[in-house]
């Protein structure tokens, strides 16, 4: 039976070294004990941008990047999306079962009832000038929530974790809601219990003169499938900075904020709005090829496009391609979708995105969808930060309950200037 171990000789010393493998990996501190001298402080793993190093061990979101698989603590998101609602899936995901019927209701009660956010919020809301990006509005505004509950800070104890947890999955939708009122100018319309989590989102930022706001099922159900198809997606960069930012045992709030402002990045969350302009630019299916030679010159990127771990087709973005027909039966058809389709026709067959195996993700075609629904291209990552926020917060979870976990604080490999004396500033050239 071959051992589960790597054999690692150092040619510097002779030396050989036996390091045990678990789950397809090598601790990278067990590197540590190669050494060539007894003040050596031993042999470091050196990986910008984490491209081959696992931070954690996590039973939540699985991954194939070759297959295009994705699953919640192991059930497939075509089900999930087809089958389940976002607080159930969300429930899922932060439990890590399926919820009973009884602890569905208590779940969705929760959530239902904590919506609604302190009066005080709305006055900084109104400080932020009208075209303030509602990005900007969500980073202040949910890492300001941490001042509204200081006893979010006890972060080890379980019931309170599960109160933060309720308040911010409950509240996140109505900072968004308020700041894209707030653009408009337009009163804030208040959270309605009757409806669904998606119906009462579409409520509070389309409700008009209307005495109770009735949302279309058929953009309530698709809202709820992007916000399933949102919810995680393992070590992502904002879930890397949830975790990261949360293990130093700041409030959830605070890790919220942090991670998403990393979202809002347009190599990750800000790709999706990214991707309308890129094809309000292009303007015309015939203008893609002349698109795509930019691209392939590097002057651009093909938004929307690309993956650190999905190296075949993004399985969400399929199910998106899915439902967009279901919202245009509603909305009317997205010329930009017809762009869309030609650029992915295009580009699969192309040879500098099959060699780089570039496939569409998850943001090419939700925006299209997001636009046709009647949302401004700005407020899209902030859709993606509420399907997010789940995941973010049973990341952090499961951070805060994992032993090997500690405060994050990578080493470095300093290449910078040896000793030097300081050089008054007369004597300076
Ligand atoms: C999300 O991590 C997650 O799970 C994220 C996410 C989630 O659910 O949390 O899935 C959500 O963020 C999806 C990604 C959204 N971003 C975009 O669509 C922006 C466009 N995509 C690229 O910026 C890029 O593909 C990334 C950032 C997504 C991934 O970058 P990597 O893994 O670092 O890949 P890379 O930049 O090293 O690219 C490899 C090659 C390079 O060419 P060479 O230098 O090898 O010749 O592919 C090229 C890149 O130039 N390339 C692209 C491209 N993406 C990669 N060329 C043109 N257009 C692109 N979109």
């Amino acid at each position: 039976m071959a051992k589960e171990t790597l054999t690692i000789t150092d040619n510097r010393s002779g030396k050989t070294y036996e390091i045990p493998i678990e789950h397809g990996a090598i601790r990278a501190t067990d590197l540590r004990q190669i050494r060539v001298s007894e003040d050596d402080f031993g042999l470091l793993s050196y990986d910008p941008a984490f491209m081959n190093t696992a931070s954690c061990k996590s039973t939540i979101t699985f991954i194939d990047g070759d297959k295009g698989i994705l699953r919640y603590r192991g059930y497939p998101i075509e089900q999930l999306a087809e089958r389940s609602t976002f607080l159930e899936t969300a429930y899922l995901i932060l439990h890590g079962e399926l919820p009973t019927r009884p602890q569905l209701e208590e779940w969705v009660y929760h959530i239902t009832h904590h919506t609604m956010i302190h009066e005080h919020i709305k006055k900084f809301m109104d400080g932020f000038h009208y075209d303030a990006h509602p990005m900007g509005i969500l980073v202040g505004t949910v890492g300001a929530l941490s001042t509204f509950y200081p006893d979010a800070k006890n972060i080890l104890d379980p019931a309170n974790r599960q109160y933060q947890i309720y308040r911010l999955i409950a509240k996140m939708p109505t900072l968004a809601a308020f700041a894209y009122r707030h653009s408009l100018g337009m009163p804030y319309a208040y959270p309605d219990n009757d409806l669904s989590y998606g119906g009462n989102f579409l409520n509070m930022l389309f409700k008009a003169t209307e005495l109770k706001y009735k949302p279309d099922p058929v953009l309530e159900k698709a809202l709820d499938v992007l916000f399933i198809l949102h919810v995680d997606h393992e070590q992502n960069c904002s879930a890397n900075a949830m975790r990261s930012v949360g293990s130093s045992h700041v409030d959830p709030y605070s890790a919220v904020a942090a991670a998403a402002t990393a979202l809002y990045g347009p190599l990750h969350g800000g790709a999706n709005a990214a991707v309308l302009r890129m094809l309000g630019e292009i303007g015309s299916k015939e203008k893609v090829p002349e698109f795509l030679k930019k691209v392939k010159a590097r002057e651009a990127l093909l938004m929307g496009f690309g993956h650190r771990v999905y190296k075949s087709y993004d399985p969400r973005a399929k199910i998106i391609r899915q439902t967009a027909e279901q919202v245009f039966s509603v909305t009317g058809r997205n010329p930009l979708l017809d762009i869309a389709l030609e650029l992915e026709r295009i580009a699969l067959e192309d040879d500098f995105f099959v060699k780089r195996r570039l496939y569409p993700n998850v943001d090419f075609y939700s925006g299209i969808i997001y636009q046709a629904m009647g949302f401004p291209v700005d407020i899209y990552p902030v859709l993606f930060a509420i399907g997010r926020t789940p995941g973010w917060l049973a990341q952090w979870q499961e951070m805060l309950l994992d032993p090997d976990q500690k405060i994050a604080r990578p080493r470095q490999l300093y290449i910078g200037s040896g000793h030097r004396d300081y050089v008054p500033l007369e004597k300076r050239r």
